[in-house]
């Protein structure tokens, strides 16, 4: 484990910024442009630890793809995977797991898929269960709850499933499944959650019926349809460019341009929030790429920003920046709370905990919650010995909050930011102006 020791303080933030390509958005470009009939290119394709583990899984089931570092090109097999020769290994990946797990449910063959520590700790079942009901054969430690698993596909049937806790990986894995299953699939949820793959899915032809429901939200497809290769261009992630946020919004005097931001309704519940906070922030040169709506998002250095409430609906929009929101809370005045968040427990770590635990160490009072926390802000944060248990987003969050400390912070793992964002501290230190 490598160690990040900061000692200097950020005073300014200036300058632009465009950071690395949407992960959520780079996954689902391999493993569509590999189900599509004919070639995929994919422009500003995110190369981290994650995607890559999505690509090389792509590849070991007999998908051509050739890297020429600008671009991908994907040459699609029309849902006609080969048996994999070894395990599938999804490494820390929740998403190539859980999105993988779709896929290979509708293929007549054997495969075994696999991942690290934290990946095989994190539960299953909530996508092993509607596969099995669609008609797929899984089994697993832990009754198919836990990594490894051995999946046999094949024929599959459509459902109709409720998905409790809006989750995108499971809505996904579904739909993915439902587009070579027999007649209908669809899935309804409670609250929207992110909707990359019914956008990509129709960017690559297919026809889906996306409509908000009484209750929530419902997607429609019908099974059988063909997927086109089509040329992709992947915006930037707007859960790497929330961390430059902040700490633009939490040092004085500075303006910070970030460029071609996915601005997707259901991923920005963080830029809104910090609006609400007092944030001035805005969207300019509004757009569109490969359907989806990006911008460039303007931050300007603010007075201290006030305390705000998170509650259950608004989670799944900003449900990978709740760490470093946390930290803009520890700096706002008075108290902010986050509830309905019980998820974040079983993410790359137990992110409860682990804001709770590190914020603590900073000299900041938090109560812990089962579903989340209260935050009583501060105005000076203590330098600490952070603990990031190998999560890339804890190590990020806790960075920014080293940065604006008083005294040294140790983060004890900076190497896991490589699964998202490789060159973090390079863009870090392209940007601030330490005092
Ligand atoms: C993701 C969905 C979210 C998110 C994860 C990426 C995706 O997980 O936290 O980082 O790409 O679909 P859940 O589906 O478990 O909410």
């Amino acid at each position: 484990m490598k160690e990040l020791v900061i000692e200097k303080r950020v005073s300014r933030v200036k300058g632009e910024l465009r950071v690395p390509s949407d992960k959520s958005i780079s996954h689902r470009a391999v493993i569509i442009g590999a189900l599509a009939r004919g070639k995929t290119t994919v422009h500003d394709w995110l190369r981290s630890e994650d995607t890559l583990a999505t690509l090389n899984m792509v590849r070991m089931l007999g998908v051509e793809v050739y890297d020429s570092g600008s671009v991908l090109e994907i040459e699609g097999k029309n849902y006609l995977f080969e048996e994999p020769t070894d395990i599938l290994d999804a490494r820390n990946s929740g998403t190539t797991a859980r999105l993988m797990l779709g896929v290979l449910s509708t293929q007549p063959f054997f495969s075994a898929l696999t991942g690290d520590e934290s990946l095989r700790g994190r539960p299953m079942l909530r996508v092993v269960d509607p596969l099995r009901s669609m008609g797929a054969t899984i089994d697993g430690r832990e009754q198919g709850n836990k990594l490894p698993v051995a999946v046999r596909g094949g024929k599959l049937r459509g459902i109709s499933f409720f998905n409790k806790k809006a989750s995108a990986q499971v809505k996904s894995s579904i739909l993915l499944a439902g587009i070579k299953a027999e007649g209908i699939t669809e899935v309804v949820e409670p609250v929207m959650s992110r909707d990359h793959t019914e956008k990509m899915l129709s960017f690559f032809g297919a026809e889906i019926v996306s409509v908000p429901e009484e209750k929530g939200h419902i997607v429609k497809l019908r099974g059988g349809q063909e997927l086109k290769g089509s040329e992709v261009y992947c915006p930037a992630d707007p859960s790497s460019a929330a961390f430059f946020c902040a700490l633009a919004l939490l040092t004085e005097g500075g303006e910070l341009v970030l460029r071609d931001v996915l601005v997707n309704p259901t991923r920005d519940g963080f830029y809104r929030k910090l609006r609400d906070m007092g944030a001035e922030l805005s969207y300019e040169n509004q757009r569109e790429i490969s359907g989806e709506p990006i911008a460039d998002i303007v931050v300007r250095g603010s007075k201290r920003l006030k305390a705000v409430k998170v509650d259950a609906e608004e989670i799944p929009a900003m449900i990978d920046e709740i760490p470093v929101l946390a930290v803009v809370m520890a700096l706002a005045e008075g108290k902010s709370s986050v509830r309905g968040a019980r998820e974040l427990r079983v993410k790359e770590s137990d992110r409860i905990r682990a804001i709770v635990e590190n914020l603590r160490a900073m000299g900041v009072k938090v109560d812990e919650y089962e579903d989340g926390f209260d935050i009583e802000g501060t105005d000076r944060l203590k330098g600490a010995h952070i603990k990031t248990f190998g999560d890339h987003r804890i190590a990020m969050a806790f960075t920014v909050a080293g940065l604006l400390a008083d005294g040294r912070t140790i983060i004890d793992d900076v190497e896991c930011v490589n699964i998202s964002y490789p060159n973090f501290l390079r863009d870090i230190d392209s940007v601030v102006e330490y005092s």
